[in-house]
């Protein structure tokens, strides 16, 4: 019935629970702090899917590092990306000479992140890594490398932990994978 529907009813696994999620965030964590010893990194939460994670990731960092936002959009109520890439809100400081950290829900295709990284790298960061709570490689069609990431995934659509489809599913504390008649029903 419809009032008795919940987010989990939309799963068809749990991927990862919350402790596995919180371990793996912490363990980038003192990575990150590792790594950057000694410097500030610029930390860029990519708008709206990485804020869970950010939020999580830079309270396991042990660095005196500034958070920056921006809001790019390649997706709409698709679970396919339209390969197109839209910029629509930008950092608010200059990265000119800083160390960049690109905070980023999921690497899928990798279009989004390829073009923000020449985007950055244009604009003088003197260093510029990539931190992708999860990687899906098998769905690379440009080539790009991330430099940090918690798990690597399955050709699969998931939500939760910030992940949406459709703007739904962000508040589910776990990683899921979505049962695919939630999509297909909808383009059917
Ligand atoms: P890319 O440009 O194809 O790498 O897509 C990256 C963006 O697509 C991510 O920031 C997500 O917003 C979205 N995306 C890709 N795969 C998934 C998924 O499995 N679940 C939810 N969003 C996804
Ligand atoms: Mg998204």
């Amino acid at each position: 019935m419809e009032n008795q529907r919940t987010l989990y009813n939309d799963l068809e696994s749990i991927l990862y629970t919350k402790e596995q999620l919180k371990e793996a965030v912490q363990q980038l964590g003192e990575r990150i702090t590792r790594d950057y010893k000694g410097r500030k990194p610029v930390m860029v939460c990519i708008l709206k899917g990485a804020s869970l994670f950010f939020s999580d990731l830079i309270r396991e960092i042990d660095l005196p590092l500034t958070i920056d936002f921006m809001v790019v959009s390649s997706y709409g109520a698709s679970t396919v990306s339209s390969g197109e890439v839209r910029l629509i809100k930008d950092l608010d400081r200059s990265i000119l000479g800083k160390d960049v950290i690109v905070v980023e829900d999921i690497v899928d295709t990798g279009m989004t992140l390829n073009y923000l990284k020449k985007l950055l790298i244009s604009r003088g960061a003197s260093s510029l890594r990539i931190a992708a709570l999860l990687d899906k490689p098998a769905r690379r069609t440009v080539p790009l490398s991330v430099d940090y990431t918690c798990f690597e995934i399955p050709d699969a659509f998931v939500v939760g932990y910030g992940l949406d489809y459709d703007e739904v599913y962000r508040n589910l504390p776990e990683v899921g994978i979505l049962s695919p008649s939630v999509y297909q029903a909808k383009t059917e």
